[in-house]
């Protein structure tokens, strides 16, 4: 595994330069497949050697180089079989029936531990992660930002939870706001209760936009609108029934679509939730004396550090009422106090970059240390992500699309012929494709969205990705019964083959990069050369298992 063999350089370091190997075992890398200039399989840079002690500050770097290579090269072992030096760098080839022998040990004895069990990932905090993401609202659009937030956050998750932290998984709903005092005069008016039924979040949105309409020239729903909202915030029974139905009826859509996604949360929240224990966090914030009344009315936090407000948050509008990043601030508290995370994890598009920045803020200034810990995963927009029927309105939109146009594309091609349920397949290769088309840049960028290019059957896409699965799951199928033990390594020597072990020996640190920076970038690309390894040479994984 890559352990065995960052540990075997780690323990030839240590002997020639004096220190203990787990100081070199962070500074050893594999070298990438795609930078091979060398036959060279782990590296280490002279500059990181100096960095951390082990060779000293002074002298020419290259003459340094040149003579740690010397003396490595004559330390070396059986795993070890040569070193060299580049520029600045030292260059390590392992043994490549070894290198073999140990990646396909490792990966048939414990395939789930592969990576993510390395040494190299000891130093990742573990803990309680609380990871909020998706996040939508009620009766409104689920956006293109929503769909990012849904893949990013579970992306983040799931990696965090194979890194053996414990993971909780939080969608906290829009489900509170003047826009529930339009929806509930909306329904009162044009609502129908089988509709809502039959289709939820059709209903609620077409109530909604069609009340915004009606209310943009009519005074008197403006005002059914701001009484209804008042009858809410008063916790009237009957306006309070409907808004429960809302929401109960919304999650119960959005947990079936989901699933269709393979997402799922361990708690449904919202700002509604929340909303009662605002007044909590502005008693807090008054005892810390940290509130403060504007000539406005509004009620602020001071966030210039010079006490001057030329940067500040305003947690009560003047009427009043709470905002957002109150029920934000009441939010975190609760749940730091309810799950006791070690680290708490936002996911929403850049607009809300100051929004988070400001919480973060606030909760400090409350004394709150653990904030240091919480953290927004901000990414970019993304434009023209639409249907046939239009601009995205639902999630469910979006899949149904995914599946049509991936369908299409298989009805095309022969391969279609030969499958059992080629509706869920579309559906499964769709959605694979889009998230691997989201996730092949940084996060931040925006993009413009196009079908026909995340769907390629070629190239870098989701599409071949799944094909490679695929046929590697039937190759494992055909050979379940025979066993590793009788496995002969000895035709993966070639260069080819070797390059995927390679790559292979690269899986922890890329791993790494990915938990470090939460960016998922670095997994894919990692899986879509794989995938280019691998189809450039099959036969590397046709192993000769038993002489067969
Ligand atoms: N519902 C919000 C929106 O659609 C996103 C919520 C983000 N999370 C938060 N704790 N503010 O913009």
């Amino acid at each position: 595994m890559a352990c065995f063999f960052r540990r075997c350089v780690a323990l030839q370091l240590a002997e020639v330069c004096g220190l203990s190997e787990d100081v070199f075992i962070p500074l050893i890398s594999a070298v990438p497949v795609s930078q091979k200039q060398s036959a060279a399989d782990l590296r280490v840079s002279v500059n990181s050697l100096r960095q951390n002690g082990a060779v000293a500050a002074d002298g020419d770097l290259q003459s340094k180089t040149q003579a740690l290579a010397n003396q490595l090269q004559m330390k070396r072992g059986a795993v070890v079989e040569e070193v060299s030096a580049g520029r600045g760098v030292i260059h390590f080839r392992l043994n490549r029936p070894i290198l073999a022998q140990k990646l396909l040990e490792q990966l048939c004895s414990e395939p789930d531990g592969f990576g993510v069990k390395s040494e190299l990932l000891r130093h990742l905090q573990g803990g309680r992660t609380l990871v909020e993401f998706s996040s939508p609202n009620i009766a409104k659009k689920f956006h293109a930002g929503h769909l990012r937030s849904t893949i990013i956050g579970n992306f983040i998750a799931n990696l965090k939870k194979a890194l053996g932290n414990e993971v909780i998984r939080v969608n906290y709903l829009g489900d509170w706001g003047m826009q529930f005092g339009l929806l509930g005069a909306g329904f009162e008016r044009s609502g129908s209760q089988e509709k809502l039924r039959t289709q939820p979040l059709e209903h609620l949105f077409e109530v909604y936009v069609q009340v915004n309409r009606e209310a943009e020239c009519d005074e008197s729903v403006r005002s059914a609108a701001a009484e209804f909202f008042r009858r809410l915030e008063r916790g009237e029974d009957q306006a309070l029934a409907l808004w429960r139905q809302f929401r109960e009826i919304t999650v119960d859509e959005y947990k079936r679509i989901y699933q269709r996604l393979g997402v799922h949360f361990d708690h449904y929240s919202g700002e509604a939730f929340h909303q009662h224990q605002t007044q909590n966090v502005l008693d807090e914030l008054m005892t810390r004396g940290l509130l403060k009344t504007t000539e406005k009315g509004t009620a602020v936090v001071d966030l210039s550090g010079a006490g001057d407000l030329s940067s500040y948050a305003t947690l009560v509008r003047s009427d009043g009422t709470s905002l957002y990043i109150t029920r934000d601030v009441a939010a975190a508290l609760d749940r730091k106090q309810r799950f006791g995370f070690d680290e708490m994890i936002y996911v929403t598009d850049k607009s809300q970059t100051v929004h988070f920045r400001q919480l973060f803020h606030i909760l400090l200034a409350m004394g709150h240390q653990w904030a240091e810990r919480c953290v927004h995963v901000a990414f970019g927009l993304v434009q023209g992500m639409s249907t046939r029927r239009g601009e995205v309105v639902f999630l469910e939109d979006v899949l149904e699309e995914a599946r049509s146009r991936m369908l299409n594309n298989m009805r095309q091609s022969s391969t279609s012929k030969e499958l059992e349920e080629p509706e869920q397949t579309a559906e499964r290769v769709g959605i694979s494709a889009l998230i691997v088309q989201d996730f092949r840049g940084p996060l931040m960028s925006d993009y413009k969205f196009d079908w026909d290019k995340v769907l390629q059957a070629h190239g870098d896409t989701g599409v071949f990705l799944q094909y490679t699965h695929a046929r590697l799951c039937s190759l494992l199928r055909r050979h379940a019964r025979e066993t590793y033990s009788c496995c002969d390594v000895s035709p993966l020597v070639d260069s080819r083959s070797v390059s995927v072990l390679q790559h292979l020996l690269r899986y922890d640190e890329v791993l790494l990069q990915s938990a470090n920076e939460l960016q998922p970038r670095h997994l894919v690309n990692f899986l879509l050369t794989l995938r280019y390894r691998h189809v450039s040479h099959t036969e590397c994984f046709k192993l000769r298992v038993g002489g067969g």
